[in-house]
């Protein structure tokens, strides 16, 4: 994890949160490559799920919500992390990841906060920061983020910070319904900033204060028996692997029912295998009618959609399948960063699939003064175009190959002198290192055509 965590803030991608300040623990900043990054996994995601999608349409609606939302969702009272605080040094954790820690092994996921305390005073577990074994007993404390609206404080009006995007998308069932049409099966899904009052292992950029998630509610009426959880299921693994995480990388993990979020009523989990242990990357739920139920009590408001096979109105089912960025990211810097050798020479390459990679071009040039104005018109050929594309201002060669093996663009081309004489350039393959002559006047063509990019 160091050298991941190293390389990622070495490049730009990743950096510690208030960093001169001494940090802020579980909150980091993204460089323009991690920016690059995030927003590709994001249309990767869009095009996936909602774009090439017959059934599902977007929203993006507030991180702020009436209050009373999370009381009808079942957040204010249900959603908890089992906390123990250590009564000498005052250091507090997550009951489950201080178990974690002396047993890597077990899974204590779901367990009571009952069966969590009984298990750290039997085995006398100490601090992992002061060494001493003098804990609170273990407690259920809220997740969520509490702010306050008005002026002055006392006065204010408790808000929430939203844990997930979810509800969002639950309370504007009804406009987007009627404004679109909407029949059952449908799904909507949005993108967004979530937040959770986390203590956590620090596992870098794994579970943080602020997290983007890529969240689908999938509606459909109890009459239908397609099995829409497999679906969404099959339809989630498919597009991590769209991503280049390969299929032995990560595995499926049913919720026991005693670790069941209190919204749902069966979860998997993909897990990954990060360096850290073998640990959830995204989810799927199948949340039946509960949210629609407790939001129709909360609000009077009626959520009947028509089954477009039947046209009746029904109060639908959802199914969810939910995944945040950061993890993703993670996953895919994991799974891609890979150090080889050859002919003696060692290397790292971040191997990004051409969906991610932060550029597909670089244009150099051998002698920033003498070529550089033909690399500029290199580069601003491709520039006008769907590739993207980095005007490199180094002409030191081997750097410039260095350094974009380490970031992960897909090919470097290089103007050099004989381009003055046959308007060829070198274009230089990341993966395979292999080099070709390419006519200026083809460059174009030739480069669409290895990225698969369709006009
Ligand atoms: N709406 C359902 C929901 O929020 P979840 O399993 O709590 O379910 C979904 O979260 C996904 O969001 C997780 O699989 C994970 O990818 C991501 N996630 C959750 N908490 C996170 C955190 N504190 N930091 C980073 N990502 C997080």
């Amino acid at each position: 994890m160091k050298e991941i965590i190293n390389h990622l803030k070495d490049f730009g991608f990743v950096f510690q949160g208030s960093e001169i300040y001494g940090g802020l623990a579980n909150t980091w900043d993204y460089g323009h490559l991690g920016v690059v990054l995030k927003n590709k996994i994001k249309l990767a995601w869009w095009d996936f799920f909602i774009k090439n999608n017959q059934y599902n349409i977007g929203l993006d609606s507030s991180i702020l919500l009436n209050s009373k939302v999370w009381k009808a969702s079942g957040h204010l009272d249900s959603f908890n992390d089992p906390l123990i605080d250590c009564k000498e040094c005052k250091f507090r954790f997550r009951a489950d990841s201080l178990i974690q820690h002396y047993f890597p092994d077990l899974n204590c996921d779901g367990w009571s906060v009952e069966k969590l305390d009984t298990f750290i005073t039997e085995k006398q577990l100490k601090c992992l920061n002061c060494q001493k074994f003098n804990f609170t007993k273990v407690r259920q404390f809220q997740l969520m983020f509490e702010i306050n609206q008005g002026l002055l404080q006392d006065q204010g009006n408790k808000l929430y910070l939203r844990p997930e995007t979810a509800q969002g998308i639950f309370i504007n069932l009804n406009n987007i319904k009627k404004a679109y049409n909407k029949k059952l099966p449908f799904g909507i899904g949005q993108i967004g900033k979530s937040f959770r009052n986390e203590i956590t292992p620090g596992n870098f950029i794994f579970r943080t204060l602020e997290f983007e998630q890529m969240e689908l509610e999938f509606f459909y009426s109890p009459e239908d028996k397609t099995n829409w959880f497999q679906y969404w299921l099959a339809e989630m693994t498919k597009f991590i692997e769209s991503l280049g995480i390969a299929k032995d990388s990560y595995q499926l993990r049913e919720h026991d029912k005693e670790e069941l979020s209190h919204y749902s009523l069966g979860t998997t989990d993909v897990q990954y295998q990060f360096p850290f242990g073998t640990k959830e990357l995204c989810g799927i739920a199948n949340r039946g009618s509960f949210d629609l139920v407790k939001h129709s009590e909360a609000s009077k408001t009626k959520f009947l959609v028509e089954d477009r096979t039947t046209n009746k109105p029904v109060m639908p089912l959802v199914v969810e399948p939910s995944m945040g960025i950061e993890r993703l990211f993670l996953a895919i810097i994991c799974e891609n960063l890979v150090q080889e050798e050859i002919e003696s020479k060692k290397r790292i390459v971040l191997k990004l699939n051409p969906l991610l990679a932060p550029y597909h071009v670089a244009v150099a040039s051998l002698n920033k003064k003498k070529l550089g104005p033909k690399a500029q018109e290199v580069f601003e050929l491709l520039a006008k175009s769907c590739i993207d594309v980095f005007f490199e201002q180094k002409s030191e060669i081997g750097k410039v190959y260095n350094y974009h093996d380490q970031i992960g663009t897909l090919y470097c081309v290089t103007v050099d002198y004989q381009t003055l004489e046959d308007s060829k350039v070198t274009v230089r393959n990341r993966d395979t290192m292999n080099q070709e002559r390419v006519e200026i006047n083809s460059l174009k063509k030739y480069l669409y055509d290895k990225l698969n990019i369709i006009f």
